[in-house]
């Protein structure tokens, strides 16, 4: 027996016996365009599909490759009902797991790249091979893929940072900015009950007075919002750092601060390096 076909009989040794399967999937930010050419294949073989897409026409569309479709919007809070969003994933880990147990073969297919800034993939994930389950996560295309092409960046120019913006305000984070530093659901920032869908301009104040120990007030930043529809055009929409407290935001955009210094060389290492500063480009 080859290496490869021992170490696969071993895993599926440590599967359970009737064992369900889940596969993660992300079907990017675009109706149906974004989606890989194996993530398709997985939704149209699954036995049920759930999802958690932006809007129904991403819907109908999955309905059309798969008919047996759950959706996993419900389990948010619903008009006027105040409920933790902990609360929320933890019951859409239960609802997907109920169906892998029974031996199912799940597809969950999330907007975006299933694994960014998404829990409840990571959690499904780990939860299904503690109890013996097949799980497995597929890459997509994220917001983050869809804003260096829109706006014509190489984020390997200058490097970059990403954070969720409510870690960012919460936590010790140092930007560095001589590199692009994304933040996402900046429309929740400092919304920390994880109840509310939206945050106030108080606490977006708050945040650009913490950004301006490391960016100028009048530094040019950008709100960034990928068109989910194909005929749509992204919302690209450029001001000052300090108006950010004033500006539309939704749940759909992400904040990018282009860097606001030059890189600088690191002459400590060029000299152990025998590398003279001009011969770098
Ligand atoms: C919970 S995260 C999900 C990200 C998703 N898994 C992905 O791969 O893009 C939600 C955040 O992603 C970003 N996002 C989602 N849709 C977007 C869009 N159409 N344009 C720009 N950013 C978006 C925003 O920062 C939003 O607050």
């Amino acid at each position: 027996m080859s290496l490869k076909a021992a170490e696969i009989n071993k895993d599926s040794l440590s599967l359970q016996q009737n064992a369900g399967r889940v596969t993660f999937v992300g079907t990017g930010l675009q109706l149906a365009g974004q989606v890989s050419v194996l993530s398709k294949s997985y939704i149209e073989n699954a036995d049920l599909v759930f999802s958690l897409v932006p809007d129904g026409f991403t819907e109908r569309w999955l309905v059309s490759l798969n008919p047996n479709h759950r959706s996993l919007q419900p389990y948010y809070a619903q008009k006027d009902e105040v409920k933790n969003r902990r609360d929320t994933y933890s019951q859409m880990v239960e609802a997907i797991l109920e169906q892998v147990r029974s031996g199912l073969n799940v597809v969950v297919a999330l907007y975006g790249h299933p694994g960014v800034f998404a829990c409840v993939s990571h959690l499904s994930i780990k939860q299904a091979r503690q109890e013996g389950h097949h799980a497995q996560m597929l890459p997509g295309i994220s917001a983050e893929a869809c804003l260096w092409a829109d706006l014509g960046i190489d984020p390997g120019t200058s490097g970059h940072q990403s954070y969720e913006a409510t870690q960012f305000m919460l936590y010790q984070h140092i930007p560095n900015p001589k590199t692009h530093l994304l933040l996402w659901q900046i429309a929740l920032a400092g919304e920390h009950t994880l109840t509310e869908f939206s945050t106030t301009s108080e606490r977006l104040e708050i945040l650009v007075e913490h950004l301006s120990q490391w960016y100028p007030l009048a530094h040019e930043v950008i709100i960034y919002e990928a068109a989910n529809f194909p005929h749509l055009k992204p919302r690209i929409e450029r001001f000052n750092l300090s108006q950010l407290p004033y500006v539309e935001l939704s749940t759909i955009s992400t904040l990018l601060i282009p860097p606001s210094e030059k890189l600088a060389l690191n002459v400590d290492i060029l000299k152990r390096l025998g590398i003279e500063a001009g011969d770098i480009g």
